[in-house]
This record gives C-alpha cells, structure tokens and sequence, in this order.
C-alpha cells in the first residue's frame, strides 16, 4: 500500500525510506524521521471532511491508480492504520478511527460491527467508545483511538502477533494468549477474565475473524495491560471455522472446551459459569441490538442462523 501510494521506485522499498514516509501517522508510540529535527508532515482529517474522505476511498477502491487530488492526498495521509477494510484516522476534540464501507461489502458492515461493539459492552467486555455518522446514503463507525491520551499523548500498542512471535502462518489458540498476559500484563487477573470473556463472546456470536491481531496490550501510565476489544463482527464472512483455537480440534469451539479453557486461565467453575452465562445473555441480544442500529432484518437473520451456539461435549 505505502509503496503503491508513494509511487516508490524498487531501490526505495526499504525499510528506512518505508519508515519514513509513515512518520508519525502509525498507530501507537512510535514515530520515525530521517533527521534528528522533527517536522509535522500532514495536517489531520477532522471530523467534516469524513464525507469526502469517504468517497476518495471508494474512488480508491475503484482504481487505485487514479490521479491524486488534495482530497486523495488526506485520505490517504490518514489511511495507514492497517487492517484490510478501508479506514482512516480523523479527530474533532479526541482522535478516531473512522471505518467506512468497502465496495465490495455484501453486509452492511459499519452497522453491524456498531450492533457487535454494543453487544459485547452488554456481555461485560471492555470496548472503546464509538457512534456511528450518517454520510448521506452511506454511514462511518468512528471508533476512539486507545493509542491517544486524554493529554493528546501516545500510548505505546503491541499486537498479539507481534508478542507471540507469529508468522504467517500460526496453529495458536487463545491459551497461549493468556500465556503472554501472565507475563506481560500489570494487571494479570483482570485481563484474563477480560479475554476468556472475550473468547467466550468470539465463540458465541461466531467472530471468526479472531487472529492474532485483532488483539493487543497497550502500555499507558499505569503499566502494560490488554487494550479495550476491537474488530468483533459475526462470522459474516461465513468462515465457520476460527482462526485461534479453544484447545479443540478444528477450530470450533464446544461447551466443554469452553470450560475447560476457563480452567485454563485461572478463573474458578463458579465464576466461568457465570462469564458463561452473561456472555450467553447478551448474544441473545443481537438481533433486538441490530435493530436498534438499523441491521437489515435479513442480515440480521443471516447471521444469527451462523452463531452456533455450542452445545455439551
Ligand atoms: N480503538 C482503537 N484505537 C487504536 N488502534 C486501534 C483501535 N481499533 C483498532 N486499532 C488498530 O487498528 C488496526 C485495524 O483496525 P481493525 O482491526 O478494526 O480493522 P479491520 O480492517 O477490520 O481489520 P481486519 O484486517 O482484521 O479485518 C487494528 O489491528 C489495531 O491495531
Ligand atoms: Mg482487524
């Protein structure tokens, strides 16, 4: 993506000149400049421009080599977020990360991962705060950065990918997550009751979409902790299967296995039964939750009929 937007020759594909051009638009602490003075390079995306932003993004889509307005200039200066949906970064008096819509979506994907962020808030699950904007015919999720301070500071984030040591291709399961936050977590306890519910809530409402970078720890002043939960979506995808295992065979998680990863994480039966049941309550919210956030009935539909819910054994 950096070398096609940069149009960078083959000799300039390297990882200093790759470092530099991203500057200080990544996410989390880290900044790179070729010089010791730093020099603020663009200007950020406010809130209004969303509604153009949007657009430069499905000219983008359409044809990645289009000429470069001032519009495509900022869409793509705020568009190095990573992840493979279309998404750039804005602020008004805090800083987002606005998700917009693909062209190629065949679900109304902003609405249904705004319905998925306030389930899960119900099933007790840490998540950042977010709205979704109305842009003409179209909507955005803005979701609040957790790398920027109240002061307008940066928090340093790591992904799970990157603790773990992951490449490409991986055969780990949430297990081993909860391995990395004994270790690094300040706060290990809490997080582990925090990411076991997640893995309760992923198997329940099918995101299958679980790898290991849809979860990361975050350094704030209190010390090294997971972040708030992001990127949860039914398995609109149809995937059926999840990327990281419960500790079953296949990738489809069963009530027994459920339990037993509770077990695995410390957490006591009493307590398992009750993440266990809450997380069940809240799942059986989605369809009144969608309604809410204007889900089509029948995507609605579409997707419960993909949560199976798990059964003894
Ligand atoms: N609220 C947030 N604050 C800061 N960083 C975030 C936040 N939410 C997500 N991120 C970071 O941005 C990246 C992309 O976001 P997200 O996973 O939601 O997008 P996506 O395109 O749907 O991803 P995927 O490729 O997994 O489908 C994440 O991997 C994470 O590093
Ligand atoms: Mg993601």
């Amino acid at each position: 993506m950096l070398c096609q937007r940069y149009q960078l020759s083959r000799a300039r594909r390297r990882a200093p000149d790759l470092l530099a051009l991203i500057g200080a638009e990544a996410l989390g602490a880290l900044a790179y400049t070729p010089t010791p003075e730093w020099v603020e390079v663009s200007e950020p995306a406010r809130l209004p421009d969303l509604k153009q932003l949007l657009e430069a993004s499905e000219r983008f889509e359409r044809d990645p080599d289009a000429p470069m307005d001032e519009l495509m200039r900022l869409f793509k200066a705020g568009s190095s977020p990573g992840g493979a949906r279309p998404k750039v970064l804005v602020e008004d008096a805090k800083s987002w990360l606005a998700k917009f819509p693909s062209i190629r979506d065949t679900f109304d994907m902003v609405r249904i991962e705004a319905a998925t962020l306030a389930t899960a808030r119900l099933a007790g699950i840490e998540v950042p705060e977010f709205q979704v904007v109305e842009l003409g015919a179209r909507s955005a999720l803005l979701v609040k950065r957790f790398d920027v301070t109240a002061e307008g500071g940066r928090n340093h984030i790591i992904s799970m990918k990157s603790l773990l040591a992951a490449g490409d291709y991986y055969f780990l399961g949430y297990a081993d997550m909860a391995d990395t936050v004994r270790i690094v977590s300040d706060r290990p306890r809490h997080d582990l009751q925090m990411l076991y519910r997640q893995a309760v809530f992923n198997a329940l409402v099918a995101n299958t979409d679980d790898h290991l970078k849809n979860f990361s720890m975050m350094r704030d002043r209190h010390g090294w902790h997971l972040t708030p939960a992001y990127d949860l979506m039914p398995d609109t995808a149809n995937n059926r299967e999840h990327v990281l295992h419960f500790g079953t065979v296949g990738n489809t998680p069963t009530l027994s296995s459920l339990n037993l990863l509770g077990r695995q994480f410390g957490i006591a039966a009493g307590a398992v039964k009750n993440i266990m049941n809450e997380v069940r309550e809240a799942v059986e919210q989605f369809p009144r939750i969608g309604d809410e956030y204007g889900v089509p009935a029948k995507e609605i539909d579409t997707l419960v009929a993909r949560m199976r819910l798990p059964g003894p054994g």
